[in-house]
């Protein structure tokens, strides 16, 4: 094995205190709460992406597999994101559709988890998203075969190019049938903050089903 760069010692040595800003309650509603702390972290300079968030995904073949997806939406009791229908995540939720969701504000000292259902949004809902997107970015919702392995970067420039020739810029570039929405309905949401000696706060919605009320416990951190 080549020589690594970091030792371990380095590594282990790669750590902060957390600050003095507690939690002490939150919103009886977690998506008031879930909103007021993606507000805070858009606003934030330092954090970049404050809407991206990490999707875990369990395969029918029991591999987990994880990625960064964009929060686009959280209306209808859930947290929408976009991506293609066919790709890797899309056959994991197929097979299972239990997901989580985390949103790492480190530079806050924060995070929320969230574990749930997901489900397509309807056709309509993927089809009014998409044509708010920037050309290039439909473009290349045509252009990739998300997930499949590709022999070259020419081979993927190729089918972008033949895609921006079909729909030239300008013109309505329809959403492509292999793409679309999912909404994830949560059935927990964790809030994190980061404290002082590790006595971190953590704050849990959880219910036993969509459709039950939600309860609010803390958790030894
Ligand atoms: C910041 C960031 C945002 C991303 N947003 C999306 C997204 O909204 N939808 C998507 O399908 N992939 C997005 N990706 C790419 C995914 O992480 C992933 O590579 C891709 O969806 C293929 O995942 P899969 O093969 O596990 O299905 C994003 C990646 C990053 C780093």
């Amino acid at each position: 094995m080549a020589e690594i760069e970091f030792s371990r010692e380095e590594i282990q040595a790669m750590r902060r205190s957390y600050g003095e800003a507690g939690l002490s309650t939150l919103d009886a509603d977690p998506f008031v709460a879930f909103a007021d702390w993606l507000r805070q972290a858009h606003q934030n300079p330092v954090i970049v992406e404050a809407n991206a968030m990490v999707l875990s995904t369990l395969g029918a073949d029991l591999e987990i597999s994880t990625r960064t997806v964009l929060l686009k939406d959280i209306s209808e009791g859930g947290f929408t994101f976009f991506s293609n229908y066919s790709s890797r995540k899309a056959h994991a939720i197929e097979s299972n559709e239990q997901v989580s969701l985390l949103f790492p504000w480190y530079a806050m000292e924060r995070q929320i988890a969230v574990s749930g259902l997901a489900a397509k949004v309807s056709q309509k809902e993927s089809e009014e998203y998409f044509a708010t997107r920037p050309w290039a970015s439909q473009i290349g919702a045509w252009a990739s075969h998300q997930s499949l392995p590709l022999a070259s970067r020419e081979e993927l420039e190729q089918r972008y190019e033949g895609a921006a020739k079909k729909w030239p810029e300008g013109s309505t570039v329809p959403c492509p049938p292999h793409w679309g929405g999912y909404r994830v309905t949560p059935l927990s949401i964790e809030f994190w903050q980061g404290r002082y000696s590790r006595l971190h706060d953590r704050l849990r919605y959880e219910r036993h089903n969509t459709e039950a009320d939600w309860e609010l416990n803390r958790y030894y951190p």
